[in-house]
């Protein structure tokens, strides 16, 4: 295709529709061009993207990504400060309400959160209990989210400010009871109530690992480590599960089935089923005299992908990797370190300097340690997703809300039709 440069103007794009020769001048607009404006120079013209992958489908002011910098920042504020500074639940008033609560907002939040842990007991005894032995927690807790949409009738309100908060608080809450519950149910070990004299992340160890005891007791620097890596799932601006969201709240869904089809989303391998493909990937290799012939494997097309590396917009590295590492260290001088840690090394350091990787820019990314660090924790590999889901439903909510402030369009994209031309009905018999 050839370019040509018809004017110079700043901050603007000239397009030419060279059947009509009819030109049209579209405004630069925070970095993208309206596609409103496009359709006046070409009505029934679409844009044809799979996967969305240059359409800005919204305007957002919750995060801040740039990948060819590595830069993630939630409302300005950048992660590394966050996850060294911040709590998960503070993070998550900061993505729901655009500023860092003061101590007496925070202390507010903190309690209504804290308050509202509990599931209704038909969803424990009636609907988790109801699952078949072997249900995947992942899928336990997509369906128990929509269940809550059957528990709280008032959550339909979304338009009422007293009612969307509450169904937000409810949801932030009881994520961490329901996956817990959906654990506690595929092991065959009894349900664990919330400790609401506990913080978020010890509440949630609580409910997963307590046994006998009167009182589970979380090690401080585990909860720690599990808080920050809740902070840095907690939102990553228009991804696949995110997009899930925004989709389905745009047809005014109640927020517990937006979230359900959100989780859905997250459930996929593609999105929240890397981190398990990392730590079955490198159980595959099984020893360092491995990763050369795997990385070559990798690199012929025979082996697959090189799971946990690469991403679709991280294209010179994902900050979030360089502080998950030093979240791996903390988090191994307590379980002792996870005998697969080296053979992630070795991959890393290989695949670092080998231009297949370099050329195409290939840099690891969250889920190549996070599931290291989930497994050395003691979480089953079913539970990978479910961990990433806890922390996420705070930026799901925070784009369902912004999209409701903004007064959307319900999503509905168009599509160039491929299929047959008009054909007439054949009676089952005569064909
Ligand atoms: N290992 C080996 N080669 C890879 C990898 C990888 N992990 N990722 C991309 N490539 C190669 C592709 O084969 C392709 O090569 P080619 O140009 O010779 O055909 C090139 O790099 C570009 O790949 P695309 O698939 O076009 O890149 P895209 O941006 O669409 O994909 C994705 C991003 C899906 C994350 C990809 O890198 C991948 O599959 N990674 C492994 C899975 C993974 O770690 N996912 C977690 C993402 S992070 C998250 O969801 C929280």
């Amino acid at each position: 295709m050839q370019r040509k440069v018809l004017r110079r103007v700043a901050d603007s794009i000239t397009i030419t529709d060279n059947r009509t020769g009819e030109s049209l001048e579209i405004p630069f607009e925070n970095g993208g061009i309206s596609a409103a404006q496009w359709g006046k120079l070409l009505p029934g013209v679409w844009f044809y993207d799979p996967g969305l992958v240059s359409t800005a489908a919204c305007e957002s002011s919750i995060t801040y990504l740039d990948g060819d910098e590595g830069i993630l920042r939630y409302r300005g504020y950048p992660i590394e400060q966050l996850a060294e500074q911040s709590t998960y639940l503070e993070v998550a008033y900061l993505l729901l309400n655009g500023d860092l609560p003061t101590p007496a907002e925070y202390d507010v939040w903190q309690h209504e959160v804290t308050h509202h842990t509990f599931i209704h007991e038909n969803v424990r005894k009636r609907f988790l209990e109801g699952f078949h032995y072997d249900a995947h927690p992942m899928g336990m807790l997509v369906s128990a989210v929509a269940a809550l949409s059957t528990f709280y009738l008032d959550a339909k309100d979304i338009f009422d400010i007293e009612s969307r908060n509450k169904q937000i608080i409810r949801l932030i809450a009881k994520m961490p009871t329901l996956a817990a519950a959906a654990h506690r149910f595929s092991v065959g070990m009894p349900f664990v109530y919330p400790d609401n004299s506990l913080k978020f992340t010890s509440n949630f160890l609580s409910m997963m690992w307590k046994t006998a005891e009167p009182r589970f007791d979380a090690n401080p620097a585990l909860a720690r480590a599990l808080d920050v890596l809740f902070i840095l799932h907690a939102d990553h601006e228009q991804n696949c599960s995110t997009t899930a969201m925004r989709v389905v709240g745009s047809s005014h869904a109640d927020p517990y089935s937006a979230t359900a089809a959100a989780a859905a989303a997250l459930y996929g391998p593609r999105h929240g089923g890397a981190n398990e493909a990392v730590i079955r990937m490198l159980t595959d290799i099984g020893s360092l005299d491995n990763v050369e012939p795997f990385i070559a494997s990798v690199k012929e097309g025979s082996g697959g992908r090189l799971q946990g590396f690469g991403h679709r917009v991280y294209k010179s590295y994902d900050p979030r990797a360089q502080i998950i590492k030093k979240t791996a260290d903390d988090v191994f001088e307590i379980t002792g370190k996870n005998p697969l840690l080296d053979i992630a090394l070795k991959l890393e350091e290989i695949a670092l300097s080998d231009e297949y990787f370099t050329s195409r820019k290939l840099y690891p990314n969250v889920d190549f340690y996070s599931g290291l660090i989930y497994q050395a924790m003691g979480f089953p590999l079913e539970m990978f997703p479910v961990l990433f889901a806890i922390p996420r439903t705070a930026g799901w909510l925070a784009h369902w809300q912004e999209m409701l402030d903004q007064d959307s369009k319900i999503a509905r994209p168009r599509q160039l039709y491929i299929g047959d031309d008009a054909r007439d009905y054949v009676p089952i018999g005569a064909r």
